[in-house]
């Protein structure tokens, strides 16, 4: 068997734009070199008295601006991979080669490897629709559109076991599958059920459609049953896995129809428009009559189909190398076996009935954990990116990437800070897991210490976003989270402090400190110790007030008209931040950090905090910069056709930005206030006033009294972080409050009863919601509670476990 894929060529990775959270194209300001400046600068007297001198001067000095920006933007750094060779070839990699790490299907299985097989499974069923006529649906990637009534895994581990159930119309599907690998034989296998029943008491018939793909170059072959229309197995020899077998079993069916389809298909961006597209229009033999399909040159995908009156239930197993799938009795014993020890081990990690909570808010806070491990993905590819002064984006180098991702529905690719939120509940359940995706996002680092913010790896995931919005720029940041998972890392390490757990973090800390010097470098505000977010456009008249996406919280209210002049407090926070962890690990791994321990002097000292940013009028910590709140949206008559514009009614000056919400709360959020400090009673309040943040289901983004909240940016942009409530931010409120209600000073027990009450407010909520639309979502409204953005949002949301687990 060989394994000699792309797999091993650990190279870099791309970026993208969020649709609907970073809708906005980003570029900086400032630092651009335009190619007429350079030559102007070096052109030399004795070539002036020639034009043609001159060109071929500008033409070279133009390559090479271009060839150096050029060379570090889409270079990966000169250092050690964390994610190297011994790691990928290690038996940590191997175990969890094969999982669920197509998370923007229902439900689907890939290998992690570049250009290797990849399987997923699709449903089809017929509607009479008042007219008589039958409507078909089908599905395969996850849509809100579908308006299914809740799907998602029930459990899962994020190694070898997962169950996850859908309910659709009169339907209910489960999908379940173990990973059995053998320690010590070789190749790997699996096993898949996928069963439908019956919501309603009459009779209903189901298309099951499972396809095996394959995203490399060689040919799969297939064996047909005596029936002669259903695909009995599909095997292959790919380089990347070597010899595979895949085998069909149906274990539940009456009166079943099979048909199958074998064709050539070029690109893994044209799977899902053909699952659900080409199949669904008529080529399908989903009713009896036409029985399968063939047109292939070349099989590089293959599709079984199952028909039949429901219950329908069929497994499907892969193995390559000695290794013997599960069956039939044997895997139900195994799915038993494996779910017990799922609730043993979850208990024994957030010891939610030792804490009192029911059965059903377990089984609430299973499927919230399950959701965002089991979304873990894997992609690989580059992504295309920009600096300043350029004209074109080029290709990052190509990496892969295992990530979480924040929505299966409408996020399913890797968000840079949501990342750092995302594996701090990881880190409770499975550190090996952990390691792994923090190493994948370091080695994202290009020469200059840059990680591009979002990814759009591989061509699947880059046919779903707009080229407009794919475009990385290499002067805009993203909120280092990545730290907080180090730090809480660093926190589970310690006391075991294994040889093995030293080695990672000195792999991973140069890499740290070459990400952490380019914030340093690059997002410097105006005075010393003073920082500012890159990249917000200060020429736009649309927007009511400039987004500032790079900041992670897009139309949070900032400097009314963004200058060099602006700073930010949220940066500065996060830092801080930043700069402990780097301490914290070089003291674990015994290298000097005089330096951080003295830069971290400097920026937390209360007194330069409090200069820069606490305004004493309001009795808050702020941003400062060029600022109106007198702004409105006006419609332009004059434009053809009539757009919004913003109109400025009262001239902006220099000053602190007076908003209030979640930047406000960085510094306490990141607990740099001294417990006895006035800022700490003055945040204390403010939090608790339903004028301001507070409501019955958690702290509110933006203050309600503040002149932007609820108001939307662009005649298109729904507010967003203008008051909705989102979990991560109150996850690290109460992890401050928590902070404070336990160390002593005078304002202990007020933050511990704002803790006690927020909690249950967060708890009782996301809960009261889940129950009635199925869902864990995105935000959820600070008027009355509801869920409301994308559904299913099993990223940072998902840290509700770790808010009724205490876990901080
Ligand atoms: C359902 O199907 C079974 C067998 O296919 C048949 O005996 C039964 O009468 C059907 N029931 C209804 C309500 O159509
Ligand atoms: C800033 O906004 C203006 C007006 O909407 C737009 O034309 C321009 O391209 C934007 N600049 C950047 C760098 O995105
Ligand atoms: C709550 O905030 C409002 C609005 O700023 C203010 O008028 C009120 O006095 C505050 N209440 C308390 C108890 O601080």
């Amino acid at each position: 068997m060989s394994r000699t894929g792309g797999g091993k060529k650990l190279k870099g990775t791309g970026g993208s734009t969020r649709v609907d959270r970073s809708r906005q194209r980003v570029s900086s300001p400032g630092g651009a070199k335009s190619k007429g400046s350079s030559s102007r600068k070096v052109s030399l007297p004795f070539l002036i008295a020639s034009g043609v001198g001159v060109a071929l001067v500008s033409v070279l000095i133009a390559v090479c601006v271009r060839w150096a920006m050029t060379s570090s933007l889409n270079q990966p750094i000169g250092l050690p991979r964390v994610i190297n060779d011994e790691m990928m070839g290690g038996a940590q990699y191997k175990e969890r080669l094969w999982g669920s790490y197509r998370s923007n299907v229902y439900f689907g299985m890939r290998p992690r490897l570049p250009r290797s097989l990849v399987v997923g499974m699709a449903w089809m069923y017929g509607l009479a629709t008042p007219t008589g006529e039958v409507s078909l649906y089908i599905r395969h990637t996850c849509q809100h559109a579908d308006n299914l009534g809740r799907y998602g895994w029930g459990q899962h581990d994020g190694r070898s076991f997962g169950q996850q159930e859908i309910t659709d119309s009169y339907m209910k599907l489960s999908t379940s599958f173990i990973i059995n690998t053998l320690p010590g034989a070789l190749g790997e296998s699996w096993t898949a059920r996928i069963r439908a029943d019956s919501r309603s008491s009459e009779n209903a018939t189901i298309s099951l459609l499972f396809y095996v793909f394959n995203e490399g170059t060689e040919e799969l072959s297939f064996e047909l049953g005596n029936s002669g229309s259903t695909i009995e197995s599909i095997t292959g020899d790919i380089d990347t896995i070597g010899n595979f077998r895949i085998n069909f079993t149906p274990t539940v069916a009456r009166q079943p129809y099979y048909s199958y389809l074998a064709t050539d298909l070029n690109k893994i961006s044209l799977l899902s428009h053909f699952i659900e597209t080409v199949l669904k229009e008529g080529r399908s033999p989903l009713f009896p009559g036409e029985r399968y399909i063939f047109d292939s040159k070349k099989t590089k995908l293959v599709v079984y189909q199952m028909h039949g009156q429901l219950p329908l239930e069929f497994e499907v197993t892969y193995s390559s190398g000695e290794q013997v799938p599960l069956v039939g009795e044997r895997f139900r014993e195994e799915l038993a076996k494996y779910s017990n020890y799922f609730n043993k081990k979850f208990e024994e990690t957030f010891n939610l009935k030792e804490k009192g909570f029911s059965d059903d808010m377990i089984v609430f806070a299973q499927s919230a954990f399950s959701n965002l491990i089991g979304s873990i993905s894997y992609f690989y590819g580059e992504s295309l990116v920009m600096a300043p002064g350029m004209k074109k984006p080029i290709n990052y180098f190509p990496a892969p990437l295992y990530t979480g991702v924040p929505s299966r529905s409408f996020f399913p690719r890797g968000f840079l800070w949501d990342e750092g939120f995302h594996q701090l509940l990881v880190t409770q359940w499975d550190t090996d897991i952990v390691k792994d995706v923090l190493g994948h996002w370091l080695d994202m680092l290009n020469a200059d210490g840059w990680i591009p913010r979002e990814q759009i790896l591989g061509e699947e995931a880059l046919s779903k976003v707009p080229e407009e919005f794919v475009v990385q720029y290499s002067s805009n940041a993203n909120p280092p989270a990545l730290f907080l998972t180090v730090e809480a890392l660093v926190d589970r390490m310690e006391g075991t402090n294994k040889l093995m757990d030293v080695n990672y973090l000195k792999r991973i800390y140069p890499r740290l400190e070459a990400w952490y010097n380019w914030f340093i470098r690059t997002q410097k505000g105006p005075r010393p110790f003073t920082y500012q977010w890159k990249g917000r456009n200060g020429s736009t008249f649309s927007e009511l007030n400039p987004k500032t996406l790079t900041s992670g919280l897009d139309d949070y209210p900032r400097a009314s008209h963004p200058t060099s002049d602006e700073y930010h407090i949220d940066l500065r926070c996060w830092l801080s931040l930043a700069t402990s962890v780097l301490i914290k690990i070089g003291n674990i791994i015994k290298v000097p950090t005089d330096d951080y321990k003295e830069y971290l002097k400097s920026l937390n000292d209360f007194d330069t905090l409090n200069k820069l940013h606490w305004d004493t009028k309001r009795q808050v910590y702020s941003d400062y910069g060029l600022h109106t709140s007198s702004v409105k949206l006006v419609t332009d008559r004059d434009a053809n056709p009539p757009v919004k514009i913003r109109k400025v009614m009262k001239e902006p000056r220099l000053k602190f930005v007076d908003s209030f919400g979640y930047v406000n709360l960085f510094p306490f959020l990141m607990k740099l206030l001294p417990p006895d400090s006035l800022q700490l009673e003055a945040t204390l309040t403010h939090i608790n006033n339903e004028s301001l943040l507070w409501t019955d289901y958690g702290l509110r983004s933006l203050s309600k009294s503040d002149p932007f909240y609820s108001k939307a940016n662009t005649a298109h942009d729904k507010p967003y972080w203008r008051g909705a409530i989102w979990i991560n931010i109150n996850y690290l409120t109460l992890k401050a409050l928590n902070h404070y209600k336990n160390i002593k000073g005078p304002y202990q027990e007020i933050a511990g009863n704002i803790y006690k009450r927020l909690r249950n407010n967060i708890i009782n909520n996301m809960y009261t919601q889940y129950k009635s639309t199925g869902f864990i979502w995105e935000q959820y409204n600070d008027r009355n509670g509801k869920g409301k953005g994308t559904h299913p949002f099993t990223g940072w949301s998902s840290l509700v476990v770790l808010i009724m687990s205490e876990k901080y």
